[in-house]
C-alpha cells in the first residue's frame, strides 16, 4: 500500500513540484490549500505530468476545527510536508500581524492535530533568511540564526523554535529544510511559479520583462563588495528542491533521523550574482533583457550561499541541475503562461 503524505500548500510553487516528485516516487498525496496564492488548475497540471490527480481539500489551516476534522477522516497520514504560508517579505513588513497569525497559527494547529492523531513525521519549509548576512561563507547549518530583518523571516525562525520545543517533548520528529533561492520550473513546463501581481523575486521579474509584461528589470545595486558589485545568491532548481523533500520524508518514515529535529541547507553550494544570472538568462534563451542598475533594495543581504555538505552526506541529496537548466525552464514556463496554459 502506498504511504500517504499530506502536503499543505500543495498547489503552490514548491508544493506542486513536490507533489509531482512524491507521486513519481509512489506516495499517495493529499493536499490542503486555501488557494490564497495559487489556483485549482494546478491539480490538472499535476495530473497531466503524473497521470494521478492528488486528493485535494480546500480550507485554511488556521481553521482549527477544519484541521482536526481533516485528520480525523484521514487517520492514515504518515507524514506531513508543510508549505502553506505567506511569503512576501515586503508585505510582511506592512502587515506583520497577518504574517504572524497565518504562519504561526497554522503551524500550531497542524502540530496539535499531528499529536492527537499520532502522525509523527513533519518536514518544514524554512529559509536561508534565518542566517541573515553570515560572517562565514559558505554558510553551514551551525551558523548562528540572526535577528530576522522582516516579520516573514521571523515567522520562519519562530516556527523552527516551536517545532524544536514540540519534538523534544513528544513523539513528533521533524526536518526543517532551509531553502536558498528556488527558481525554475518543471521540465514539462506544465507547472512553475505563478506570482500574483508584480513579482518581488528576481527570476519571475526577469521572465516577465523578457516576455514584455514588465518594461524593465531593476538590478538592485552594483556597489556591493562582490566581484561585479551585485548581490550573490545560491539559486537552486525547484525540481532539485522538490526531490529533497521526498528524501527528507523518507528519512523520517524510515526512522533514520539522528535527532528529533534536524536542519538541512538546500542549495547548490554555488553563488551567482544578479548580473551573472541576467547574462546567463540572455545567453541560454537567446533573448535580450532590458535592465538598469538602481539603488540597493533595503533589507537585502550582500552575499549568501550554502554549505551543502550536511545535505549531501547526511540526507544523501545533492542538487543536480545548474543555472542554465533553471533559467531555460523558467523561460519555457513563462512562454507557456503567455500561451494561456493557466487561465487567469
Ligand atoms: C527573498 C527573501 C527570502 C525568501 C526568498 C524566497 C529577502 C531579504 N529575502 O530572498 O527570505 O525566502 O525571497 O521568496 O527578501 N533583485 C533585483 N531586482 C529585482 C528582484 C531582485 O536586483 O527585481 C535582486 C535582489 O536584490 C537579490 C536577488 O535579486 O540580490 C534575489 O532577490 P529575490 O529573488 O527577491 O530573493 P532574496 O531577496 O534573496
Amino acid at each position: 500500500m502506498a504511504k500517504k503524505i499530506l502536503v499543505t500548500g500543495g498547489t503552490g510553487y514548491i508544493g506542486s513540484h513536490t507533489v509531482v516528485e512524491l507521486q513519481n516516487s509512489g506516495y499517495e498525496v493529499c493536499i490542503i490549500d486555501n488557494l490564497s496564492n495559487s489556483t485549482i488548475q494546478i491539480l490538472d497540471q499535476i495530473e497531466k505530468i503524473t497521470s494521478i490527480r492528488p486528493d485535494f481539500s480546500e480550507f485554511d489551516i488556521c481553521d482549527k476545527p477544519a484541521v482536526d476534522n481533516f485528520f480525523k477522516t484521514n487517520d492514515d497520514i504518515e507524514g506531513v510536508i508543510h508549505f502553506a504560508a505567506f511569503k512576501a517579505v515586503g508585505e510582511s513588513t506592512e502587515l506583520p500581524l497577518k504574517y504572524y497569525r497565518n504562519n504561526l497559527v497554522s503551524l500550531m494547529n497542524l502540530l496539535e492535530a499531528m499529536d492527537e492523531y499520532q502522525c509523527s513525521n513533519l518536514v518544514f519549509s524554512s529559509s536561508c533568511t534565518v542566517y541573515g548576512q553570515p560572517e562565514k561563507l559558505p554558510v553551514s547549518e551551525n551558523a548562528p540564526v540572526q535577528k530576522a530583518i522582516s516579520p516573514y523571516g521571523n515567522t520562519k525562525q519562530i516556527s523552527e523554535e516551536i517545532i524544536a520545543d514540540v519534538v523534544y517533548k513528544d513523539e513528533t520528529k521533524a526536518i526543517s529544510l532551509r531553502y536558498f533561492n528556488p527558481i525554475g520550473a518543471h521540465p514539462s513546463a506544465l507547472i512553475g511559479e505563478l506570482p500574483i501581481g508584480i513579482p518581488n523575486n528576481l527570476v519571475p521579474f526577469i521572465t516577465q520583462t523578457a516576455i514584455g509584461k514588465r518594461e524593465q528589470l531593476k538590478v538592485f545595486g552594483d556597489d556591493y563588495n562582490t566581484p561585479d558589485g551585485s548581490c550573490i545568491r545560491d539559486y537552486i532548481h525547484v525540481v532539485d528542491l522538490a526531490k529533497a523533500h521526498v528524501v527528507a520524508v523518507e528519512r523520517l518514515l524510515n526512522k533514520k533521523t539522528s535527532d528529533p529535529f534536524e536542519v538541512f541547507n538546500l542549495g547548490t553550494g554555488n553563488g551567482y550574482s544578479v548580473l551573472e544570472l541576467v547574462k546567463t538568462f540572455e545567453q541560454v534563451n537567446k533573448v535580450k533583457l532590458n535592465y538598469t542598475i538602481t539603488d540597493r533594495r533595503p533589507g537585502d543581504v550582500e552575499q549568501v550561499w550554502a554549505d551543502t555538505q550536511k545535505a549531501n552526506n547526511v540526507l544523501g541529496w545533492k542538487a543536480q541541475l545548474g543555472a542554465e537548466e533553471m533559467l531555460l525552464s523558467a523561460w519555457e514556463w513563462e512562454k507557456n503562461l503567455k500561451q494561456g496554459i493557466i487561465k487567469s
